[in-house]
C-alpha cells in the first residue's frame, strides 16, 4: 500500500474537497466546545484555514496561530483570513515552534490521523499550552466508514489499484484518542461523535471535485481513460442520487477535549 503519500499541494482544490467538509463538523464541533471568548488559541495541522476561519468568526479570540507543514495550504490560509487575528507558520505538528504554555487552547481539527507520531503530536500540544487550558482534536472515523469520500476508495479498491492513506489511520478511534488523551496526563477529557451531511449538485460537479482531491486524485490521474470510465459508472451505481440527480454524502468524526492540569 502507498502509505503516508497524500499532499497537500492545492489550497482551492483542498477547499472545495474537505474545507467545505471541515467547516461543517467544525462548527458543531465548536458549539460542543463551547470556548470561552478572548482564548489564545493554537491550530495545529490548519491546513488552508477552514477551520481557522470558524474559530474566527465564532470563538470571538484574543488570537490564532495556525501551523501547517504544507507552505500551499498556508499561502491560501493567509489569504483568507484578516492578518490581526491570525497567523500562519509552517511547522510540524511532532516539534512545536512555541515556548511552553504559549497558548491557553490546542486543537487539532481532521489532523491527527496524519501525525506520524500522534502521541508526541499531542504531548506537544500539551507542552505548549497553559495550565487549565484545553487540548482537543477531532477526525473522521477513517476505521469504521466516517471519511465523507470512503465509498469512493472502496470502488478504487476493488479494481485493484492503490489510495493513499494516511499513516495512523487509527488515531482516528474514539477509543484509541481517548488513550492518548489519558495518556498525555490530560483532565475531564470528554468525548463525543459528530455526524454532517454534504450535497454535491450532480454527478459533474462531484466528479471534478474529487479529481483533484489530495488523498484520490493522484490515483484518478494515474488511470488509463478505460479504467476512469469504468469508475464513473460504478460511483454513478453507489452514489445516493435524489430524483434531480443531487448527491448528499454523510460523514462521521470523533472528537475529543481535555484540561492541562494545574
Ligand atoms: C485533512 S487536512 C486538515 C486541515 C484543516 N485542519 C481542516 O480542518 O481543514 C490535514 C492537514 O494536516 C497537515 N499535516 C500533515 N502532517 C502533519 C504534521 N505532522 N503536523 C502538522 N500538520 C500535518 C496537512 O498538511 C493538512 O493540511
Amino acid at each position: 500500500m502507498n502509505l503516508n503519500t497524500i499532499k497537500f499541494d492545492d489550497g482551492d482544490a483542498y477547499e472545495q474537497y474537505m474545507g467545505i467538509w471541515s467547516k461543517l463538523v467544525g462548527d458543531i464541533f465548536l458549539k460542543w466546545l463551547s470556548p470561552a471568548p478572548g482564548l489564545q488559541w493554537l491550530d495545529v495541522g490548519c491546513g488552508n484555514g477552514a477551520f481557522t476561519e470558524n474559530i474566527v468568526e465564532s470563538c470571538s479570540p484574543s488570537s490564532v496561530h495556525g501551523i501547517d507543514p504544507s507552505i500551499e495550504q498556508i499561502d491560501f490560509a493567509r489569504s483568507r483570513l484578516d492578518s490581526t487575528l491570525t497567523k500562519f507558520t509552517q511547522g510540524d505538528a511532532m516539534d512545536l515552534p512555541f515556548q511552553d504554555q504559549s497558548f491557553d487552547i490546542a486543537i487539532m481539527p481532521l489532523v491527527i490521523f496524519f501525525v506520524p507520531e500522534p502521541e508526541k503530536g499531542v504531548s506537544e500540544m500539551v507542552r505548549v499550552v497553559r495550565p487549565g487550558g484545553i487540548v482537543s482534536a477531532y477526525a473522521w472515523d477513517m476505521m469504521e466508514g466516517g471519511f465523507p469520500y470512503m465509498n469512493l476508495i472502496d470502488e478504487i479498491r476493488l479494481m485493484g489499484i492503490d489510495v493513499p492513506v494516511p499513516p495512523n489511520p487509527d488515531a482516528s478511534r474514539l477509543e484509541t484518542m481517548k488513550r492518548l488523551w489519558i495518556n498525555s496526563s490530560l483532565v475531564s477529557v470528554e468525548e463525543t461523535e459528530i455526524t454532517v451531511q454534504r450535497s454535491y449538485s450532480d454527478f459533474d460537479e462531484y466528479w471534478s471535485i474529487v479529481l483533484r482531491g489530495p488523498s484520490v486524485g493522484s490515483s484518478l490521474k494515474a488511470m488509463p481513460y478505460d479504467e476512469l470510465t469504468n469508475l464513473k459508472d460504478r460511483m454513478r451505481k453507489v452514489l445516493p442520487f435524489n430524483s434531480s440527480g443531487r448527491i448528499t454524502l454523510s460523514a462521521r468524526a470523533n472528537a475529543i477535549k481535555g484540561s492541562v492540569p494545574g
